[in-house]
């Protein structure tokens, strides 16, 4: 087994960005277990399967092969073989991975694949149930946070950047309903694991957030050999 960190964290909260560059920074595999969710749902909505119809999306996604490439150290997400890596990068795309990720169908036929990745090599692995699902057993467990109103002003910006259109109230609406849609549903909730570091990004920059992270992936690498595994790491 590789050495496996697990990110956990609400929508914007910040946590792609600052796992791939914290992977990219200590020479890990990062998995955007997101990316996979947002495959499937938009791979339904192209073949207009209601993503709200558990059967129907469960049957489709069984039959779907999901996998990863890595290519020039970013991880490219492959559809029936098919890339797929910037057409599920869209609000919508997002907002159907919410829904599709709730049923158990969907969860089982991708826990394989993440497992299996974590297995191979040291991964930095993002997501809503890493740390408490997926690798239960992950050396170093961070849960990231900020408030929802940072996370709204932080996707504002991303939306100026990009010269997209947004309306403030929406962006933050749309967090709130998928945070309680995440939070809320029966399997694999989002939720902090018992052992994991809390990390609140509401008042730090992108660079501060990034060090913490990495000291503590690297303090976790360095206790690993020494320390027993029953030490609770809650901040
Ligand atoms: O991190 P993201 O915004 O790309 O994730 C999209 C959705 O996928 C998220 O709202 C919930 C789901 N998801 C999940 O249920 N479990 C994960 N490990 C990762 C994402």
């Amino acid at each position: 087994m590789g050495f496996n960190v697990a990110i956990d964290g609400p929508a914007g909260s910040g946590k792609s960005t600052v796992a791939r560059m914290a992977a990219k920074e200590l020479h890990f595999v990062y998995v955007d277990t997101g990316a996979m969710y947002r495959a499937i749902g938009y791979a339904c909505s192209e073949r207009g399967i209601d993503a709200d119809h558990e059967e129907a999306v469960s049957e489709a996604a069984e039959k779907m092969d999901v996998t990863i490439r890595y290519a020039d150290g970013e991880q490219h997400i492959l559809l029936d073989g098919k890339d797929v890596s910037s057409v599920i990068r869209t609000e919508k795309a997002g907002i159907l991975a919410s829904k599709v990720s709730r049923y158990p169908a969907v969860r089982s036929h991708l826990l394989g694949l993440q497992r299996k990745l974590a297995s191979e090599s040291d991964v930095l692995m993002d997501g809503r149930d890493i740390g408490t699902c997926v690798l239960p057993d992950a050396q170093v467990k961070i849960f990231l946070t900020a408030a929802p109103e940072i996370r709204a002003k932080r996707r504002c910006r991303d939306y100026e950047l990009k010269g997209e259109p947004y309306v403030y109230e929406e962006v933050l609406q749309k967090i709130r309903e998928r945070d309680a849609q995440d939070m809320n549903r029966s399997v694999a909730p989002l939720k902090q694991a018992e052992d994991a570091f809390l990390l609140d990004t509401s008042g730090l920059s992108l660079e501060e957030v990034l060090e913490r992270v990495v000291s503590l992936v690297r303090r976790g690498m360095q206790k690993d050999n020494t320390v027993s595994p029953s030490v609770s790491r809650q901040s």
